[in-house]
């Protein structure tokens, strides 16, 4: 293997595809021109839509190559694990209804073996299996293994693995072919495969064939032309030429990294230090575990992803894109402000935001000169929302000291759980932030009191349970509001598709899934089922606003909002409305914008009794 860094891939990329008489171009912004469908540009392809369309010739020609800044926050949860990333670059080589799959397959497998070096007994295929009446693609199993590549390193996959785009809601789309590297890790069971989340094989590039497109029906149309998309990913590239463990372990992510570690004090020592350095404090808190510092390693990486994501979203040559509560803006808030609340778990003082974004411009402006120009005022930018996320965090942290004196008074060990909710649901401050405090002070937190309050404040029948905090800093609270919006948008949807019969007959939620009964006589179609999901995912890349008033059931009902299946409400009722999508009477929370949802998508459709359907589904991936 050869141990590029990412300037050396992007250079011998590029430079490679030339020689195959494609013209460099440069990459876009990563704030889609004109285009409502999507919030950010998430793929190479994206700029390029008019053009895979046939819609008017590329300036450049028919053979193109870049490499285009691309932001995908739908995996956001998945950051800190080995490979996923909320911004990366992507590598990408295009046809323009020139060439087809022979040279597209051929190309790759002469770029990975002979420009990168890799072991073609480390390489592994995945290729589409063939589905709604689109046959198994033959032509690419058969190209590879020209290209010297044995049987079982080539798998048939079907749609939901080998099917890519479109970027939006509609255009271009097709089968594609994935390339994977095996890590050399061991299986992680006997169904292991490229494709497997586990870590094994790490995929660094897709070819996709583009025939077809997506309509506003969500019908997949012959496209009349033959087009190639490529993306190989460069951090993980750069991963895998290095051996490195992880994309953050990289060169690419060194000096960022680095700094963060200076700025927690944590040093070398990283990989044992407990959050918060709680055992220095006489606090009684057990030394670190393994536990700990599993959570301190991923911290330190969601801060890194976060703060470089929102870094290149600030500095974009397009502009326009500022903290806020909507769209683009509520993405860019919500990265800072979970930078902001993972640097306090490793300890970093505030004013962090900026430090970092000076060492982030400092390594990409060579390549992106925006890096270099807007670094003052993405400053600003940052200070600002930092600033303002720590006063809410403050005001929390004040009502907790007075909450920990009361019970220093009292001689109690334990926050209760109807407090740990005031401070949760008045102040803002998260849950995590009070767990995190209290155990500085040597104190408990009431964990199941606390989801005993949200429970009766939200009715709903699960939310966050006593482990999650320990189990990975996963914010369960923060996921059951979200589905709890997804299941207005679930039921709004019902209802154009299905008509105003189709009602709520019951909910739950857990922090996996939400389950959605309804009144409705038969089976839904799988078109209906299509409809349903197409158009929840609509409103969620619509990123609508979400917004609440306090109002009388008389009232609401004037407006035309659904009450629930016979409630008793009492005089003052909560109204919530998401735009003209939904108007619901119902005790919340929600999220401030669909955005929030990243996607949307049904896993089931059953009988739950007579007259009664059962909905079980998702939410979580933005555009993947
Ligand atoms: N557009 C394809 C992807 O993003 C190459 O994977």
């Amino acid at each position: 293997m050869n141990k590029l860094t990412a300037d050396e891939l992007r250079e011998t990329y590029l430079s490679f595809f030339e020689s195959k008489g494609h013209a460099r171009i440069p990459g876009a912004s990563v704030i889609p021109e004109n285009d409502p469908t999507v919030l950010f540009t998430t793929a190479g392809m994206h700029p390029l839509v008019p053009y895979l369309m046939g819609q008017m010739p590329h300036p450049a020609g028919t053979r193109l190559t870049d490499v285009q800044k691309c932001i995908r926050t739908g995996d956001i949860d998945a950051v800190g694990d080995s490979a996923h990333l909320t911004f990366f670059e992507m590598l990408g080589n295009w046809s323009l209804n020139d060439y087809f799959k022979p040279e597209a397959i051929a190309w790759s497998y002469e770029f990975l073996t002979t420009k990168l070096g890799f072991d073609p007994k480390d390489l592994y295929v995945t290729v589409f299996a063939g589905e709604d009446g689109i046959p198994r693609d033959d032509e690419a199993i058969a190209l590879w293994k020209q290209q010297g590549l044995p049987d079982d390193h080539i798998f048939p996959l079907p749609r939901e693995d080998n099917w890519w785009g479109p970027a939006g809601t509609t255009g271009p789309c097709g089968p594609d072919t994935e390339m994977f590297i095996d890590t050399g890790k061991p299986k992680c069971g006997p169904d292991c495969r490229p494709g497997c989340h586990c870590g094994k094989y790490i995929e660094i590039w897709n070819n996709v064939f583009m025939q077809y497109n997506k309509n506003a029906e969500g019908k997949f149309e012959p496209l009349g032309r033959h087009n190639v998309d490529t993306g190989m990913g460069v951090e993980r590239t750069v991963c895998m030429l290095s051996g490195a463990a992880t994309v953050f372990d990289t060169e690419i992510f060194a000096p960022i990294m680095a700094k963060i570690d200076e700025l927690s004090h944590l040093g070398s020592d990283k990989s044992v230090a407990s959050p918060n350095g709680a055992e220095d404090r006489g606090s009684g808190t057990p030394a670190a575990s393994p536990k700990d510092a599993e959570l301190t390693l991923r911290a330190r990486r969601i801060v890194a992803d976060h703060m470089r994501t929102a870094t290149f979203i600030l500095c974009d040559p397009k502009g326009g894109v500022k903290p806020g509560n909507i769209g683009a803006n509520y993405v860019l808030r919500r990265l800072i402000r979970r930078a902001v609340r993972y640097s306090r778990f490793l300890g970093i003082a505030p004013g962090f935001t900026v430090k970092l974004a000076e060492v982030i411009c400092e390594k990409y402006k060579h390549v992106y000169p925006e890096l270099g120009v807007n670094l003052a005022s993405c400053k600003n930018d940052l200070e600002a929302e930092e600033n303002r996320f720590n006063q809410t965090l403050d005001k929390g942290a004040a009502m907790f000291a007075k909450v920990a004196e009361q019970l220093k008074l009292h001689n109690q060990t334990q926050i209760s759980g109807k407090t740990a909710f005031k401070l949760y649901d008045t102040f803002g401050y998260p849950l995590e932030m009070t767990l995190e405090l209290a155990k500085e002070q040597g104190l408990e937190v009431d964990v199941a009191g606390f989801e005993e309050a949200n429970k009766k404040h939200q009715e709903l029948s699960r939310t966050t349970s006593a482990g999650s905090f320990k189990a990975g800093l996963q914010d369960n609270s923060v996921v059951v509001t979200r589905m709890h919006t997804a299941t207005h948008l679930l039921h709004a949807a019902l209802h154009k598709v299905l008509g105003p019969t189709a009602n709520q007959k019951g909910s739950n939620i857990t922090p996996e899934r939400l389950r959605f009964d309804f009144t409705w006589p038969e089976k839904m179609t799988d078109e209906q089922i299509k409809q349903v999901e197409d158009l929840v995912n609509q409103w969620i890349q619509q990123g609508i606003a979400v917004s609440k008033k306090v109002t009388t059931v008389e009232e609401a009902k004037n407006e035309g909002a659904m009450a629930l299946f016979g409630s008793k409400y009492g005089d003052q009722v909560t109204l919530y409305t998401i735009g003209d999508v939904s108007k619901e009477i119902c005790c919340g929370p929600h999220v401030e914008n669909t955005s929030e949802l990243g996607s949307f998508k049904i896993t089931k459709e059953q009988s739950s009794s007579a007259g009664v359907r059962r909905i079980k589904a998702v939410i979580g991936n933005m555009t993947t």
